[in-house]
């Protein structure tokens, strides 16, 4: 039992998210409701301690590779520079990245830098004030807005935005989010949403599709597919005709944008991530319907040894894939704020 963790499908796992907490500061419709959710009581939600030790482990003994910290929203946890340090500073130098609303990275993205994070993935659904608002129940899209510059600022670099078009009126929003990430040489993803709402309210009828957007941005842009393989990158990319990125090294690439074709084109036979939640559960998928207990096993004396056996075993039960176009498909009872995006 030495080297990268594989499934039973010939997949490598170095890959691992771990959701830092349930907990969030906007209130995104398609996410939760306005008045919360029953957020994990304190003593159910990982230490900052007991975090670095599992992913030490993961990335000493199980071929983990990459780190990214989730929420909720990660940026509410006071400890995440303590812990991007930690994990930065393991063996092989891990990337370490973080995926958030953006509302706190004025405050702290440069201290995140300055911990060694590598980059930050910033959610962003429109540019229109008042549709923002609508969207995240808050009225604070100009935070994020500052977020993302601080985030270019601090060198945290690519810094990528991700939206998940409303499906009323959504689509038009997708042009305007792609002239400003041009603009400031941000890459943008756009994400079919996946049904992971706490509330169950997903419809595919009302699903943005890849198509539908590809179709939409054709109308101001030129998109030309990108032949470069995509690895087990989620997003398929498109090459945006007559626009250019150019790098803090000052090389210039062509300008690209990224479509996350979750529902319609899945890519869950490239998939290579493991998920770790706040409350210390192992999920092999986002969609997955069991969980390994490493929380249990941390808390009750473990050694690494006991705790590495346990989740080379989780991953070697990771099932092909989400199953969301099968009939018969049924929603995790954790929703993705819960799991980690
Ligand atoms: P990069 O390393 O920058 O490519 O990050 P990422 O795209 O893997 O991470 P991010 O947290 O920015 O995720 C963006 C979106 O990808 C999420 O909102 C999800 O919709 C989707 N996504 C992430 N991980 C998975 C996954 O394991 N399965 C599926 N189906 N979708 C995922
Ligand atoms: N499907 C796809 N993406 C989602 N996100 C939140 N809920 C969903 C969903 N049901 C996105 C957020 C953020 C990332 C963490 O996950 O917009 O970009
Ligand atoms: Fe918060 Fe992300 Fe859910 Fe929006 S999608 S409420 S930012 S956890």
């Amino acid at each position: 039992t030495e080297g990268p963790m594989i499934d039973t499908f010939g997949r490598a796992a170095r890959d691992l998210r771990v959701s830092l907490t349930d907990r969030c500061n906007l209130r995104c419709t398609y996410c939760m409701p306005a008045e919360g959710l029953d957020w994990l009581p304190g003593d159910a939600v990982l230490s900052a301690d007991e975090i670095i030790r599992l992913i030490t482990i993961g990335v000493t003994e199980l071929g983990i590779e990459a780190v990214r910290f989730t929420g909720g929203e990660p940026l509410l946890r006071k400890d995440l520079p303590r812990i991007v340090e930690a994990v930065s500073a393991l063996p092989g130098h891990p990337e370490t990245s973080v995926t958030t609303n953006g509302l706190g990275l004025r405050r702290h993205a440069r201290a995140l830098a300055d911990a060694g994070l590598s980059r930050v993935n910033v959610s962003l659904d429109t540019l229109d004030r008042d549709r923002f608002a609508a969207i995240t129940r808050r009225d604070r899209i100009a935070d994020v807005l500052d977020g993302l510059a601080a985030a270019a600022e601090a060198g945290l670099t690519p810094v990528k935005v991700n939206a998940v078009l409303h499906p009323d009126g959504g689509l038009d929003d997708a042009p305007a989010l792609l002239a400003m990430c041009l603009e400031h040489g941000f890459s943008l993803r756009i994400i079919e949403q996946m049904p992971l709402d706490a509330e169950h309210q997903w419809s595919r009828a009302d699903m943005i599709t890849a198509d539908q957007v590809v179709e939409r941005l054709s109308r101001d842009y030129v998109l030309v597919a990108d032949t470069a393989p995509r690895g087990s990158a989620p997003a398929q990319t498109w090459i945006v005709d007559g626009h250019h990125v150019t790098h803090a090294d000052g090389t210039v690439t062509p300008a690209r944008v990224g479509i996350i074709a979750s529902v319609t084109r899945p890519f869950c036979g490239d998939c290579d991530r493991t998920r770790l939640t706040a409350d210390g559960q192992l999920r092999t998928c986002l969609f997955s319907t069991t969980e390994t207990d490493l929380r249990a096993l941390l808390r009750t004396g473990a050694d690494d040894a006991a705790i590495a056996l346990a989740w080379r075993g989780a991953t070697w039960g990771k099932l092909p894939g989400h199953a969301i176009n099968d009939p018969g498909f049924l929603q995790p009872t954790r929703p993705m704020s819960a799991i980690g995006g």
